[in-house]
């Protein structure tokens, strides 16, 4: 099976698979299924594979990735494998240990493109993912990200990631570090909630003036994630100018949510365990939403957050106070 999509330039001369497959499952995962997965997906064509120490599946990913090595599907360079440094490892003396685990649990050498996962540092933990204090408060870390960037970047010159970059970043956050005095490499990405209902509009122009990608997680809404899904929010899926358009293409709303991302650059990387549903996702290279079409897309923003880590809105380095 042809590797799917386009392959987007960035900023250090490497370049990103315009789609990829999202990996972060909160679903109860059984062992084995996401190995299962991404089987499946690098034999549907999906090159660029995006995951987290944070998901705790690594091991499966790397696992997946070596199989379809040995069995002659593709060779290591013809995948794009991201992870992302978690919270808790942000203390410059720790990134590096965070790495490590990704490396090893992936039995891999080298991670295509290494973010950090959030802006936000909490207390070091190799046990807790939000390690809290007797009272049940998260205990935050006070971390100069210039120095975690600092370190990313030497992860990089030491060949062990190809690229690094951001996510979660607002604005601000982007601009501390690309004004770095000792600035070695820029992010070359920075990956965020994105799809029609947060069209992250200005944040996408700020990004592309400083050739800067923007990744756009959770294209679809999370659709069928009742636990992280603020019930507030309309779901994204089930929009009538999606199905309308969808109906005028013959393609579903999730294909028109996709493709509107693809069209105007961003790099979506829709999850999804499902086979059917992930080839459904990669039909989207047939067709061209018009001008108009993507006008009307655009016109159904409603800066409509489905993440929103509420747990750490008293963070100091909280992203989301901020318009963009
Ligand atoms: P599944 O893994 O069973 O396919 P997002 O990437 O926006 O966070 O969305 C991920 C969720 O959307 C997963 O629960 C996934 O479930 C589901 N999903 C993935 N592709 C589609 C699709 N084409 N239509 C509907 N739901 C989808």
């Amino acid at each position: 099976m042809a590797a799917i999509g386009r392959c987007v330039p960035l900023n250090d001369g490497s370049s990103i698979p315009n789609l990829g497959l999202g990996t972060c499952s909160l679903d109860k995962l059984v062992k084995g299924d996401t190995a299962k997965a991404v089987k499946t997906g690098i034999e549907i064509g999906y090159r660029h594979l995006d995951g987290a120490l944070m998901y705790g599946n690594e091991d499966e990913i790397g696992e997946a990735i070596r199989a379809k090595i040995a069995d002659g599907t593709v060779k290591r360079e013809d995948i794009f494998y991201t992870s992302k440094v978690w919270m808790t490892y942000l203390s410059p003396d720790l990134v590096r240990n965070a790495l490590t685990k990704t490396l090893k649990s992936l039995r891999l050498d080298y991670v295509d493109l290494y973010l950090i996962h959030w802006p936000m540092a909490l207390k070091a933990s190799e046990k807790e993912l939000f390690p809290r204090d007797a009272s049940g408060k998260i205990l935050h870390e006070n971390v100069d990200l210039r120095e975690t960037w600092a370190v990313m970047e030497g992860c990089k010159d030491d060949g062990l990631v190809r690229s690094i970059g951001v996510s979660n970043f607002n604005r601000r956050q982007l601009e501390m570090i690309l004004q770095m005095p000792n600035l070695k490499y820029k992010p070359v990405c920075n990956q965020v909630e994105c799809h029609p209902y947060l069209n992250q509009s200005k944040l996408l122009m700020y990004c592309k003036s400083n050739n800067i990608v923007l990744v756009g997680y959770s294209p679809l809404g999370r659709p069928q994630d009742p636990a992280l899904v603020n019930t507030k929010n309309p779901i994204l899926l089930n929009d009538p100018e999606l199905k309308k358009m969808g109906e005028k293409h013959q393609k579903t709303a999730a294909q028109i949510a996709l493709r509107y991302q693809v069209q105007r650059g961003v790099v979506v990387i829709p999850k999804s365990f499902s086979p059917g549903r992930m080839k459904q996702n990669k039909e989207i290279f047939d067709f061209c939403l018009t001008d108009e079409d993507m006008k009307r897309i655009d016109g159904i923003n409603k800066n409509c957050r489905y993440v929103t880590e509420e747990t750490l809105i008293d963070h100091p380095n909280y992203p989301f106070h901020d318009e963009y």
